[in-house]
């Protein structure tokens, strides 16, 4: 009946029903789902949350539950981010993401309990039925926590293991010579760069910095600077950030960078300027002896970075703002962020199409086919 409701657009009558059948019969996951479902429908986020996870109590092996909780980032969507922002409660988001670790951490063992299942089945004579288990564990891909970890860990499909597949085979076909980011720090900061107009390359072409990205780091520093006061970027780069933070009205400016090369040019650049402080080091060598900040950029391209976006909330001040350059949401980066007690609301910045290149199959596109390039922003309340 509640169905019948919710298809005729009796929404109100619908959840009556629904409730009904709950109250009914309270392990009625069904129930419970189309509530959420409905109260997603109706910008009841936070009722919503709260059904889906009385759903994963009640059936945790419906894995489109923890999808749909994961998808509830949405709520903290916002069309343009600026002073006045309201931050949203991290608690819904926070059971979202521990949800989500859940159905991931899980997957290996379904892949187990599927080729048991087949071997029992195999032991008892019944092939074809052993035959059906195999195969559904080698549907489940092995390399799995690479997928997710390189390109499928976008927060739009937590728990879609198809998606997440389909979406790293696309990026193999783009880049079958991408070997995902495992370019180590202490090699890095040795080798010889090159600076051209609009790139910095390694050796091999591999891109550390790329002109078309400035649109990306004018709009980050904006938010960073909204406070005024004393601003930090990890990671000079092409001085895009950097210049773009001059335009506004900070009191000190401190910029770490790590590698020799581009220090020197960072040196060069700050000569005809005023309160900037360059910090010849590696981050993780330097933010123990500065801060804490209004605003915070953070953009090294090389890892490791998770554990500077837990430093984050030790660095910032009492209403500071932060945020970091990252193509996609990632799963890990959302996960890391939440246990750093910081507000959170994400701005996907439209984008306008650039030339082809590595990166740029990672940003996203809405359902007109726009690009977009997600910006976590993060504040001390
Ligand atoms: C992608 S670029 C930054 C681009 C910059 N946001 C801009 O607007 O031009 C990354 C920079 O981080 C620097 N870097 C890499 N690892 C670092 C570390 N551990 N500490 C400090 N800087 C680092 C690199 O040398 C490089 O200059």
């Amino acid at each position: 009946m509640g169905a019948l409701h919710a298809e005729a657009g009796r929404f109100e009558s619908a959840e009556a029903s629904f409730c009904k059948a709950a109250l009914e019969d309270p392990t009625c996951s069904e129930a419970h789902f189309n509530l959420a479902v409905l109260f997603l429908e109706n910008g009841k986020a936070d009722r919503a949350i709260e059904k889906f996870i009385k759903v994963i109590s009640l059936s945790p092996d419906i894995s489109s539950v923890h999808k749909e909780l994961g998808e509830t980032i949405i709520a903290y969507e916002v069309p343009h981010f600026d002073s006045k922002t309201e931050f949203k409660d991290m608690s819904a988001l926070n059971s979202a993401i521990a949800s989500y670790r859940d159905a991931i951490d899980a997957i290996p063992i379904l892949r187990e309990c599927h080729r048991n299942i087949g071997e029992v089945l195999m032991k008892k004579g019944q092939y074809s039925e052993a035959d059906t288990a195999f195969a559904k564990a080698t549907k489940i891909p092995h390399d799995l926590q690479e997928v997710f970890h390189n390109v499928g860990a976008t927060i739009h499909c937590p728990g879609n293991l198809n998606n997440a597949v389909s979406m790293h085979r696309t990026v193999m076909a783009h880049a079958p010579d991408y070997e995902g980011d495992e370019i180590s720090e202490q090699s890095y900061l040795k080798t010889n760069l090159t600076f051209t107009d609009s790139e910095i390359l390694l050796p091999d072409g591999f891109e550390v910095m790329m002109e078309w990205e400035r649109p990306i780091m004018e709009r980050s520093a904006e938010m960073i600077t909204m406070n005024g006061g004393d601003v930090l970027n990890v990671g000079f780069g092409m001085a895009i950030i950097d210049t773009a933070i001059q335009a506004y009205d900070v009191s000190t400016h401190t910029i770490i960078e790590a590698h020799p090369q581009v220090v020197r040019k960072a040196r060069a650049w700050a000569r005809d300027k005023n309160g900037i402080n360059i910090v010849a080091k590696r981050w993780q060598d330097a933010i123990g002896d500065i801060g804490p900040f209004d605003g915070i950029y953070f953009d090294t391209l090389m890892p490791p970075m998770i554990p500077f976006l837990r430093e984050s909330y030790d660095l910032l001040k009492k209403g500071g703002v932060f945020t970091f350059f990252q193509m996609m949401v990632q799963f890990e980066n959302i996960e890391a962020m939440a246990n750093t007690e910081l507000n959170f609301v994400l701005e996907r910045m439209p984008f306008k199409a650039v030339e082809k290149n590595r990166y740029y199959r990672l940003l996203e596109t809405d359902s007109s086919g726009h690009y977009s390039a997600p910006l976590l922003i993060y504040r001390k309340s």
